[in-house]
């Protein structure tokens, strides 16, 4: 996946250490446009209208949010500044915190004169691990679909929201073993579900279309039936924030979901790098559910006097979860303590 066409965040190779170039996904799957981001209130917007998205991809963006932001002044104040900004932009996936606080703990520790290049070379070292942990995914997933697959179709897999490349620094998280069975040559065919209402299904849609794997778009509310008629051999899904115990959040609809798997014994999967993994989080009780604006349900909305409740993500509880893949290969939900370093 590394030589995509179109990279989710790089730095702008013109200007050393002063910009980095997004794939502004507001516009997919319409037109692929490269953003420049030259500057923290460029990053932070960018997180906060998902120009970037995606748990990862958001994490790594923000680190480079932090180099940008010391561009002029590398102070303690302003260090505390920039990370609290970035901070405020989305509330769900904890790898934009964790992010975050890694860049927070290598800064205050680096002398005020080397301060910036190590905040550059931080954000890089989150990017490329990012890539690497992704990669070792597909390979720990790719075991796991190899076991689903019926002898007399492609293997039929279901997924949610997009967990692709688009949602990482690239290989994706619950595509990464798609992607790595596609390249193994396992025929593998892939339900892809819209995601209301900002519709990331339709990203995953384009990623998939670019790669070259079959897929077919499907209504979020027809997920059950599929599952019901026997056309699903597995459902795997990214995630935003996976509790001590499990509990994992995920785009809305994910759980529903989960729920329609358990009730036809379709095998149920999440796939995540560690720093997805709040061990500071007990359970999906404590994981905050971002609440965006009434506007993305639709244009029509404003013209109507209803209230609108618009939770961006669900919680998915571990028992319905039938195992988590990470870089370190593949848990189940309730035993993540063994990951704890
Ligand atoms: O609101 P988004 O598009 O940032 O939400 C993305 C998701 O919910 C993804 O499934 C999750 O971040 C996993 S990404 C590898």
């Amino acid at each position: 996946m590394s030589q995509a066409r179109y990279p989710t965040l790089i730095e702008d190779g013109a200007s050393h250490q002063t910009a980095v170039l997004i794939l502004d996904q507001t516009r997919l799957p319409r037109e692929p446009v490269m953003l420049r981001l030259g500057s923290l209130e460029d990053a932070a917007h960018a997180i906060r209208v998902m120009q970037v998205r995606g748990a990862p991809l958001i994490g790594a963006t923000a680190a480079y949010g932090v180099a940008l932001g010391l561009a002029d002044d590398v102070g303690d104040a302003r260090l505390n500044h920039v990370i609290d900004t970035l901070a405020a932009t989305r509330p769900t996936a904890v790898n934009l915190h964790w992010a975050l606080e890694r860049m927070r703990r290598v800064l205050q520790n680096s002398a005020l004169a080397t301060r910036r290049d190590t905040a550059w070379n931080e954000a890089r070292a989150i990017a490329t691990e990012d890539k690497a942990a992704n990669a070792a995914i597909g390979q720990h997933g790719l075991k796991l679909l190899q076991a689903c697959r019926r002898s007399d179709r492609p293997l039929n897999v279901m997924t949610h929201c997009n967990a692709g490349r688009l949602a990482t620094v690239d290989n994706g998280t619950a595509l990464a073993p798609v992607y790595a069975a596609h390249a193994a040559g396992l025929p593998v065919h892939v339900w892809v579900s819209e995601t209301r209402p900002r519709n990331q299904g339709l990203l995953t849609a384009w990623e998939l279309a670019e790669a070259g794997v079959l897929h077919t778009l499907i209504a979020d509310n027809a997920a059950g039936l599929l599952m019901m008629q026997g056309k699903v051999d597995l459902v795997i899904v990214g995630a935003d924030r996976i509790a001590a115990n499990g509990d994992t959040a995920n785009k809305i609809g994910t759980y529903l979901k989960a729920l329609a798997a358990r009730a036809h014994g379709v095998p149920f999967y999440v796939a995540a790098p560690l720093s997805t993994i709040d061990f500071a989080c007990p359970s999906g009780a404590e994981i905050p559910i971002e609440e965006r604006a009434a506007e993305e349900l639709g244009a029509a909305v404003s013209n109507l006097d209803t209230p609108v409740a618009n939770p961006a993500f669900d919680v998915t509880p571990a028992d319905l979860i039938s195992g988590i893949v990470s870089e370190r290969g593949v848990a189940r939900a309730g035993e993540l303590s063994q990951w704890k370093t």
